[in-house]
C-alpha cells in the first residue's frame, strides 16, 4: 500500500492517504506514518471505519495506553482505553460528563506525572454544522518568542490543575478531578524525548507560575498563551465522521470550540497514548 501525505495547515498537520486502520499495518507503513507524526504534529486518516477494538488496536502502536484513572467519569464503561467525549446525557437524563470536555487551550493529561504522549480522537457522530477543534503548534510559539523572553521563562514552571475553567456547571465533578489530580507543577519549556526540539508547554489550566503569585502570573500566563494560539500557527479542524486525528501532546495544544447548535450530537472517542514523567507535585 503506498502512503500520500497532505498538508492541513502552514503549522501543522498533515493527511494521510492510502491506508486502511482497520488492518494491521507493515512495520515500515508504521515507521513512515510515525516519523510524519514527529515532523507535523497532527496527522488525519479519514474515512476509517473501524470498531472501537481497531481504534485501541492501531493506538497501541505509538505506546502504552492510558486507562484514564485521572479522569473516571468521562471513560467508556466497558473500554478503560477509550475516554468519551460526547453530549448525549447519562442513562438519568444528567448532563454528560464530558460535554464541555477540552472548551480551553491545553495539552491532553497536562495535570499528572506522565503527561500523554499522543491522542487519537474518532470522530462518531459529527454536527452538521461546526463543532471544530483548534490546533497550534508549540515549537513555532517557543521559536518565535524572543531571546529575552525564552530567558526568563525557561526556569519557570506553571502550575496544572485538572479542573476546568467553567467551574459553576458541575461542581461535583470539580471537587473530584481536585481530589483524584492535585495540583503539579510542570515546566513551561519542555524538550520533546523524540525530536530534541524545544517547545513551550503552557495553556489555560495554568493557574499560576511556581513561586509566584497569581496576580503576578497572570499576565504572563495570559501572554503565552496568546502568543502560542495566533491564527498562523493554528490549525482548525472541521470535523467528518469516521475522521481519526492524532496529536502530539508533547508540541501542540488543543480547544474544542464548542461552536454547535444546543440539541445537536455531538460524540467522539478518544485513547490517550502515555508519555513521559514530567513535573512534580507541589504538596
Ligand atoms: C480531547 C479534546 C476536543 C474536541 O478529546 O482531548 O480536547 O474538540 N477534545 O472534542
Ligand atoms: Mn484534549
Amino acid at each position: 500500500m503506498s502512503l500520500t501525505f497532505r498538508p492541513l495547515s502552514h503549522a501543522l498537520g498533515a493527511e494521510i492517504q492510502g491506508v486502511d486502520l482497520g488492518k494491521p499495518l507493515s512495520n515500515s507503513e508504521f515507521d513512515q506514518i510515525h516519523s510524519k507524526f514527529l515532523e507535523s504534529g497532527i496527522l488525519l486518516f479519514r474515512n476509517q471505519k473501524i470498531t472501537r477494538e481497531q481504534h485501541i488496536a492501531f493506538s497501541r502502536r505509538f505506546g502504552e495506553l492510558d486507562r484514564h484513572d485521572s479522569l473516571p467519569r468521562d471513560r467508556h464503561p466497558d473500554y478503560p482505553e477509550l475516554l468519551l467525549v460526547t453530549n448525549i446525557p447519562e442513562k438519568d437524563g444528567k448532563e454528560s460528563a464530558s460535554k464541555y470536555t477540552g472548551q480551553q487551550w491545553h495539552s491532553d493529561m497536562s495535570f499528572t506525572l506522565e503527561p500523554s504522549l499522543g491522542s487519537l480522537l474518532r470522530g462518531i457522530t459529527i454536527p452538521p454544522v461546526g463543532g471544530d477543534t483548534m490546533f497550534t503548534n508549540m515549537y513555532m510559539a517557543y521559536d518565535t518568542l524572543s531571546d529575552g523572553m525564552k530567558k526568563m521563562i525557561e526556569p519557570l514552571h506553571g502550575v496544572h490543575t485538572g479542573r476546568r475553567k467553567v467551574t459553576d456547571r458541575d461542581t461535583e465533578r470539580e471537587r473530584e478531578q481536585t481530589r483524584i489530580n492535585p495540583p503539579i507543577a510542570q515546566p513551561l519549556v519542555r524538550v520533546h524525548p523524540e525530536t530534541g526540539r524545544k517547545a513551550l508547554y503552557i495553556g489555560e489550566k495554568v493557574s499560576s507560575l511556581v513561586g509566584m503569585t497569581e496576580e503576578e502570573s497572570k499576565p504572563i500566563i495570559d501572554y503565552l498563551v496568546r502568543h502560542a494560539t495566533r491564527p498562523q500557527f493554528v490549525y482548525r479542524h472541521q470535523w467528518r465522521q469516521d475522521d481519526i486525528l492524532l496529536w502530539d501532546n508533547r508540541c501542540t495544544m488543543h480547544i474544542a470550540l464548542g461552536d454547535y447548535a444546543e440539541g445537536e450530537i455531538r460524540h467522539l472517542e478518544r485513547t490517550t497514548v502515555k508519555g513521559t514523567p514530567s513535573g512534580y507535585y507541589l504538596q
